[in-house]
């Protein structure tokens, strides 16, 4: 599995909803190691950016969007980016807005999750293992990688005059799906202090702390839910509206960091807090 760890590839993206492929990259070749859960997606691409800095792209959904969230093998995907040496995994997901001030087209970079998917998503590598692993998960995204990207992606947005803000320190609730929630159900999210929602967040991030690899997420909403009284609920509809637009901006912010994300990889500043993590998560056996 490791042996294409030597093309130096130390941050991975994760494209959600929209995101099958980034922009202004030399395509280099296509990978796809088989892990102990089996395959990715789809096949990483593995791509340069001008200054011949390589990054692994995965399409969560596969290149055709054909894997529903319930569906998606996060444990492949994690181990398959593992093993390429990835170190930071930068994921984009298309969500909804529990929050009046979040509108559709704004970014978000949440900092905390409320599993809706818990039970019914294979969650850990040490299922069906003998070892018992309780891995801290308090902080569910990578604290300096997200304070690092906070300004470098406002930047972009900015620069851009799109009008579509940047949120931080906002709480995502990852729902089962594939059906979009209740009115009663989005109501609840709100209540408990939800500000996003969507069906992708997880198992993803609690593997990536499992492999011990900085993970952080840019959300991009692109529409209310179910929770406005005025309005009729959320449908595919809706979301395939911004989809499109908030996918071209996400393009934008990922090669305007990519280099610069992956030289933090390299020198291990920002990006090493999660290395040693699980070091203290494994039930010593009596
Ligand atoms: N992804 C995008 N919008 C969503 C919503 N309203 N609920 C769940 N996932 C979503």
């Amino acid at each position: 599995m490791s042996a294409e760890g030597s093309d130096n590839v130390l941050v991975g993206v994760i494209g959600g909803s929209g995101l099958y492929h980034l922009d202004n990259l030399t395509f280099i070749k296509h990978v796809n190691p088989e892990t102990p859960w089996g395959f990715a997606s789809s096949p990483i691409t593995i791509c340069a950016l001008p200054s011949g800095t390589k990054v692994a792209f995965l399409a969560r959904h596969g290149p055709g969007h054909t894997i529903n969230p319930s569906a998606v093998p996060s444990r492949a995907n994690i181990a398959a980016l593992k093993s390429l040496g990835v170190r930071a995994i930068l994921a984009f997901s298309a969500v909804g807005s529990l929050k009046e001030e979040i509108a559709p087209g704004d970014f978000v970079l949440p900092n905390q999750i409320i599993d809706r998917t818990k039970g019914i998503r294979p969650a850990s590598f040490f299922e069906g293992t003998s070892v018992v692993a309780h891995t801290a998960f308090g902080d569910p995204f990578a604290g300096k990688f997200l304070k690092w990207l906070e300004t470098r992606v406002q930047k972009v947005l900015e620069e851009n005059g799109s009008g579509s803000k940047l949120h931080t320190g906002k709480c995502i609730v990852c729902m089962e799906g594939p059906q979009f929630s209740t009115r009663a159900e989005s109501k609840m999210y709100r209540a408990w202090g939800g500000d996003l929602i969507n069906m992708s967040v997880l198992p993803e991030s609690k593997l990536a702390r499992e492999a011990e690899l900085s993970y952080a997420l840019i959300a991009t909403a692109t529409d209310y839910d179910s929770w406005r009284e005025e309005e009729r609920s959320v449908t595919a509809a809706d979301v395939f509206k911004t989809l499109q637009t908030n996918a071209d901006l996400s393009r934008k912010v990922a090669f305007t960091v990519l280099d610069e994300l992956h030289a933090a990889a390299a020198e291990g500043d920002i990006l090493t807090e999660e290395v040693g993590s699980m070091q203290f998560a494994i039930m010593p056996r009596s």
